[in-house]
């Protein structure tokens, strides 16, 4: 546990703790304010942010930076967004549950340090790791689960959107329901913006 957040940060980009080490060509730590009462966890790192050092830099990080416009979020800004793992899986295969195991540690520290009010889980590899491994993303997209001192909601992953594109209201629909709850428990977020 750190618990300095550059210190973190460092010894996250020097992770041997896995095999995905091997294949990687960055370490992809996460993005944005680290003190966001906000956080965004994906799945792990494609091509584009393995090569760019950024969760969500690809084809679904514009649309999630569209959604994320939407109702005044940015990932400069008022929220931090991660992975649950932090090295690109080749071939973008699902990450390994002992990758996931390993790699988890990393993120549990990111959030010790954040400390955020809301935990958003981008598809169902992070809300089901996150949230509960019985998890239906198409049916439970949306809600919100207490975990602890947070609240969690599952909500489709950006790549999943883009392949299915009838999606995309739902989707729209959840960030709203997501800017309500920030409205309600921490209007900080949008204070500055
Ligand atoms: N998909 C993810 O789950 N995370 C990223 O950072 C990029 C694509």
């Amino acid at each position: 546990m750190f618990n300095d957040f550059r210190e973190l940060s460092e010894k996250c980009a020097e992770c041997r703790m896995c095999e995905l080490c091997e294949t990687r060509h960055n370490v992809v730590v996460g993005v944005g304010n680290e003190n966001a009462e906000v956080m965004f966890i994906g799945e792990g790192p494609g091509e584009n942010e393995d090569l760019q050092g950024e969760p969500f830099v690809g084809r679904g990080g514009k649309l999630l930076d569209k959604m994320l416009l939407a109702v005044d979020l940015d990932r400069n800004k008022n929220i931090y967004i991660a992975n649950i793992v932090k090295c690109r899986p080749p071939k973008n295969r699902d990450p390994k549950p002992e990758e996931q195991e390993q790699c988890i540690k990393w993120l549990r520290n990111q959030v010790k340090l954040i400390n955020p009010k809301i935990i958003v889980c981008l598809g169902r590899i992070a809300a089901q790791k996150l949230i509960k491994p019985d998890l239906k993303i198409t049916r439970e997209h949306g809600m919100f689960f207490k975990k602890g001192n947070f609240l969690m909601m599952p909500m489709f992953h950006p790549a999943a959107i883009l392949r299915n594109p009838n999606q995309k209201p739902e989707a729209f629909d959840d960030f709203l329901k997501l800017r309500d709850k920030i409205n309600e428990i921490c209007p900080g977020v949008y204070e500055n913006i």
